[in-house]
């Protein structure tokens, strides 16, 4: 009881100081002041990643990132070195959307999120809320109404904050996350749209599928975009990771029956599979039995191997040739940007072979966007 009462004093007390003196220049952990003022610019381009903690951001390519969100704890040198690179840094929002139906609680909830991005010198808040929720629900209207309040508060007390929303790879009630799409994206700086987890819910047979397939992938763009919303809101996210399948059955032709786990409504689903990092099948793809496939129909690579116990296994993944198809309709939709889930999940370490393996990685995000980029100057010069 006395801890909290004397915690509520500080809070209340560091507030009155605060907003009486502003942010007291020592609490900056910079070594230049100056690299504790949020990020201004407006971003042209997204490029949107997800940290998820430790220290590989030190091996990002920053000439790409304009967007890092705080997915692990937070870390007062990343802010720093992201602000010298005019990257913006935002913090992980989730909460209970049955929580924020009442008005008050979400005001409470809104006020601590600025306070703490203040107080690490953070450039925004990327919500990541993934929960079902019932279309004209109490809930569905909070959520629209917990993403509109934020952004309020976030672009009055941080100038220059940017306030994104994470949703489904698809706006059709994907895993029962029936939301108000449209309103959510008005009412927020950018929508990540999940381009992965496609086989959260498999209504025809079960078999182990790609992650994010091609047609489907971009057939969801079309979607957003159809319901009015700009595209520029749009960021193209992509996997990272891909999923491992035990396989019950494996045919001739190479279809891997994988068991029924059903997931909101579904009877199978992706939770049949394992999410594997991108750096951990490269390492184990050389010595699987078939090597890297490629699936004609789902523009996406595969490789199946046996494990100690003689089972058979089926990995599904995303690789540069892969993005790189879908990031060409980044331009193609005039999309804000692309990112991926997550950062983290390349092999940074000094081995020559992963080190090319993860700039390939990097280079298939934007290396569409800059050959047509390339083009479009060419234009412009033959017409003068
Ligand atoms: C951001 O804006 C400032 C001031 O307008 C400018 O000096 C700086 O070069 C810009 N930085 C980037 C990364 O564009
Ligand atoms: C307010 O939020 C808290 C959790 O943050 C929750 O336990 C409580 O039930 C909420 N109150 C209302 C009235 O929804
Ligand atoms: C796997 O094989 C490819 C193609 O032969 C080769 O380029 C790559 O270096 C190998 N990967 C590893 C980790 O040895």
């Amino acid at each position: 009881m006395e801890g909290s009462l004397r915690i509520v004093l500080f809070t209340v007390l560091s507030a009155l100081f605060f907003s009486a003196f502003g942010v007291d220049d020592d609490d900056c952990p910079c070594m230049e002041q100056e690299l504790c003022k949020q990020i201004q610019n407006e971003t042209q381009f997204e490029v949107f990643v997800f940290d998820v903690g430790g220290k590989s951001w030190k091996s990002y390519d920053w000439t790409k990132l304009t967007t890092i969100a705080a997915f692990g704890q937070y870390d007062a040198e990343l802010m720093c070195f992201a602000h010298s690179k005019g990257v913006r840094l935002v913090l992980k929002g989730d909460v209970s959307v049955s929580a924020m139906v009442d008005p008050t609680n979400r005001t409470i909830w809104i006020k601590e999120k600025v306070s703490l991005a203040k107080r690490q010198f953070m450039d925004g808040i990327n919500i990541d809320i993934e929960q079902a929720v019932e279309e004209n629900s109490p809930e569905y209207f909070a959520l629209t109404a917990l993403v509109k309040e934020t952004t309020d508060a976030f672009h009055k007390e941080i100038h220059g904050s940017q306030v994104s929303f994470d949703v489904a790879w698809s706006p059709k009630c994907i895993d029962k996350r029936c939301y108000d799409y449209s309103a959510i994206a008005d009412s927020c700086d950018l929508l990540f749209v999940m381009s992965y987890d496609e086989q959260s819910q498999i209504w025809g047979d079960c078999m182990a599928l790609a992650n994010a397939p091609y047609t489907q992938t971009l057939t969801a763009y079309e979607q957003y975009i159809k319901m009015k919303i700009d595209p520029r809101k749009l960021v193209m996210g992509v996997p990272w990771y891909g999923y491992d399948y035990p396989c019950l059955t494996f045919s001739q032709g190479g279809a891997c029956e994988i068991q029924k786990v059903p997931f909101r409504g579904a009877p199978c689903s992706d939770a049949a599979g394992r999410q594997i990092p991108y750096s951990f099948m490269m390492k184990q793809i050389n010595s699987s039995m078939s090597g890297r496939m490629w699936d004609v129909e789902q523009q996406s690579p595969y490789y199946n191997y046996k494990d100690a116990d003689g089972q058979i296994h089926q990995v599904w993944y995303d690789d540069p040739e892969s993005i790189s198809l879908k990031a060409a309709y980044v331009n193609k939709f005039g999309l804000r940007g692309i990112g991926m889930w997550n950062g983290n999940l390349l092999d940074y370490s000094n081995n020559p072979v992963a080190q090319q393996q993860s700039r390939d990685m990097w280079n298939a995000l934007v290396a569409t966007r800059e050959t047509e980029w390339g083009e479009v100057t060419l234009e412009v010069k033959s017409m003068s």
